[in-house]
Parts: C-alpha cells; sequence; structure tokens
C-alpha cells in the first residue's frame, strides 16, 4: 500500500517530514492550528491535496481550543483561524477549498452544542482526507486507459501518495496502470530547486517497486527526442476555467517539449483543484519563494554571494499544450471550458 503522509491519531496530527526525504523518516506530531500552518509554511507537507487535508486538520484542532458563549462568537474565533491557515501558501486551490468546506461545515452545524460542532469539524477533516484517496483511485482507474500497455512515462515534482491523502494524482494514474497489468516504468524530473521529483517521486515509488529512473530537469528533450518517453503525467495547484494549468515550476517547459515531439501531456487532479471562479491561468496566483532554494543545497553554496536571483515556485502551462484532464470523475478533453464546468454540473 502507498503511504498516506498524513493521519490523525491519539488526538493529533502526524505527518511525515517531506523535508527529510528520502534519507530520514520521521514522524512529527502537531496538536495546535498554529504549527499545522507553521508545518505548511516550511514544507514538511507539501502537494496542492495534502495542503488542503493539512488546512482542514488545522482548522479542527483550532476550533478545539475555541471557548465560546454562542455560534457568532465562534464564528469571531474561527474566522481567524481559518484566515492565518489561508496565509501559509497561495498558489494550490485545494488549500482554500478545504477550509471554505470547514467554515460550511460550521455553519450548517451552528445550532449543535459546543462540543458536538467541535466534533464535526473533526468529522469532516476526517472525511476530506478520505475522500480525496478515494478521487485519486478513481482518476487512477481513469487515467490508466490512456496509457500504452508498455512504456516510459515522464512526471515533474511530486504529485505521488506524499503529496495527496494517499495514492496520488498523476502516480495514482501510474499506480492503477501498473495494478493493470500494464508494463510502465517512470523518468522521474529531479525538479529543482526543492527536488521533490529526485527526492519524493523517486523515495515513493522505488518503496512501490515501480520502475522509476531519476533524471535531471534538462535532459527531458534529448530523451523525448530519442524516442525514450512515451508520454508525460503531472499533477496540478489549480486549474483555471478555460483549462490552463498551474503547477511545478519547469511543467510548462516539459509541455513545450512534449509537443514539439508529439508525446501526450496529461494532468491528473481531483475537482477539488478545479478554480472555476478564474477565467484562465493568467489569474492565478504564483508563488515566489526564498532565493536560497536557488543559491544553495543544504549548507553548500552553489552560487556567488549577493547573485540576483528568482524563484517563482509554479508556472501555468496553457490548455492547448494539454493532451487530457484526468478527474475522478472522468476525462475532460477538447472543449476544457465546456468540459470542466459539465464536471460541476
Ligand atoms: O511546492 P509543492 O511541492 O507543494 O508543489 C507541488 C506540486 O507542484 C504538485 O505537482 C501539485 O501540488 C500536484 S500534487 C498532487
Amino acid at each position: 500500500m502507498s503511504i498516506i503522509p498524513i493521519l490523525y491519531e491519539d488526538d493529533c496530527v502526524k505527518m511525515i517530514d517531506q523535508r527529510l526525504l528520502p534519507t530520514q523518516e520521521v514522524w512529527l506530531e502537531y496538536r495546535d492550528y498554529r504549527s499545522v500552518a507553521e508545518a505548511i509554511v516550511t514544507m514538511v507537507i507539501r502537494g496542492a491535496p495534502a495542503i488542503g487535508i493539512a488546512a482542514a486538520y488545522g482548522a479542527a484542532l483550532g476550533a478545539r481550543e475555541i471557548e465560546a458563549s454562542d455560534f457568532s462568537d465562534f464564528t469571531r474565533k474561527f474566522q481567524p483561524i481559518c484566515e492565518e491557515l489561508a496565509a501559509t501558501r497561495p498558489t494550490a486551490v485545494n488549500l482554500f477549498w478545504a477550509l471554505d468546506r470547514m467554515k460550511d461545515c460550521a455553519c450548517s452545524h451552528q445550532f449543535l452544542p459546543l462540543p458536538d460542532l467541535k466534533h464535526r469539524l473533526l468529522q469532516e477533516a476526517h472525511e476530506i482526507a478520505r475522500e480525496d484517496l478515494a478521487m485519486n483511485e478513481a482518476m487512477g482507474k481513469h487515467g490508466a486507459t490512456l496509457f500504452p500497455e508498455e512504456g516510459t512515462i515522464l512526471t515533474h515534482c511530486n504529485a505521488g501518495a506524499l503529496a495527496t491523502g494517499g495514492y496520488g494524482t498523476a502516480l495514482g494514474v501510474v499506480r492503477a496502470a501498473v495494478e493493470m497489468g500494464k508494463k510502465i516504468a517512470v523518468y522521474a524530473d529531479e525538479t529543482r530547486p526543492f527536488n521533490q521529483g529526485s527526492r519524493l517521486t523517486a523515495w515513493e515509488l522505488q518503496r512501490d517497486a515501480i520502475p522509476v529512473t531519476l533524471i535531471c530537469d534538462n535532459m527531458a528533450g534529448a530523451l523525448m527526442a530519442k524516442g525514450e518517453i512515451d508520454g508525460v503525467i503531472v499533477g496540478a495547484d489549480r486549474i483555471a476555467a478555460n483549462g490552463d494549468v498551474a503547477n511545478k515550476i519547469g511543467t510548462y517547459t516539459v509541455a513545450v517539449l512534449a509537443r514539439e515531439h508529439n508525446i501526450p501531456f496529461y494532468v491528473a487532479v481531483p475537482t477539488s483543484t478545479i478554480d472555476l471562479s478564474l477565467a484562465d491561468g493568467s489569474q492565478i496566483p504564483i508563488e515566489e519563494r526564498a532565493e536560497r532554494e536557488v543559491t544553495h543545497t543544504g549548507d553548500i553554496q552553489l552560487a556567488p554571494s549577493g547573485i540576483a536571483v528568482r524563484n517563482p515556485a509554479f508556472d501555468v502551462t496553457p490548455n492547448r499544450l494539454v493532451t487530457a484532464i484526468i478527474t475522478e470523475k472522468g476525462v475532460v478533453q477538447g472543449d476544457y471550458a465546456n468540459g470542466l464546468k459539465a464536471l460541476f454540473d
């Protein structure tokens, strides 16, 4: 069974520290919402669906601490907790989707006594986590039919079990294809600067005995030109209403290369990653991260002191480069504006 990176046990939230993988497997425990917010900011947990689940549990832990005389008093105290969790990372819409769901849950159970309301919010966080796993398994089955019986698939970043409530989005499709008996091998882009590909994708596929070969980001084009890559699959942090895809920096480059070499480029997401409120990808907020991620690896300095650095953490792949968007409700191709909207009708 693939790893589940976030659990609720013994009245606390437990997360595997993804900063330490692949060399150390350390589980950290969280008992209050502020430390969960800190875990999201510092990348103990990352990946769009996983940070949504973490935020939901954070909100439930925050609610647990509230003393309130009535529901409006509760809301006054719950709102800033949700705001603090929402301020952790800007790009993945799953974070805001999960927090909205927790706020809606509180509203629709406002007549419960306070201890029951707190319990109901924890149940909602459990449901968000369980549903994510189920969506990934469903998405896997839809997506796996698109893969050849035998072939090599390139992925970028980590859209695996570690980035979700388990099984993974892009890697969930790979897992489902392998479970169907297809002979699929994976090329994992290392994914500079945070190295989610080399540290996390390589780790979780190797752990599950799925053939995986690590490459540097700048090797994909050469391997495509030699005919060594049959398809690309990635996850996403947010998909706009027209099908433009925000995902880890470097995804756009891979999509352009795939188009040049006539290789299908698939994106696998739960519907919680689709943001119909944004018309196109230009409106998706892109996180800029610390310069040090680019200039250093651990304590080793890779660039001259004082050098100017850019570090956008995500890019936007225009819909025209996307062969299909795979969701738990089915595969959308061609007319993304209508196809994505129909998923919510
Ligand atoms: O900065 P990260 O590691 O949170 O970025 C993660 C990604 O870009 C993933 O590809 C995306 O969240 C999809 S995860 C199923």
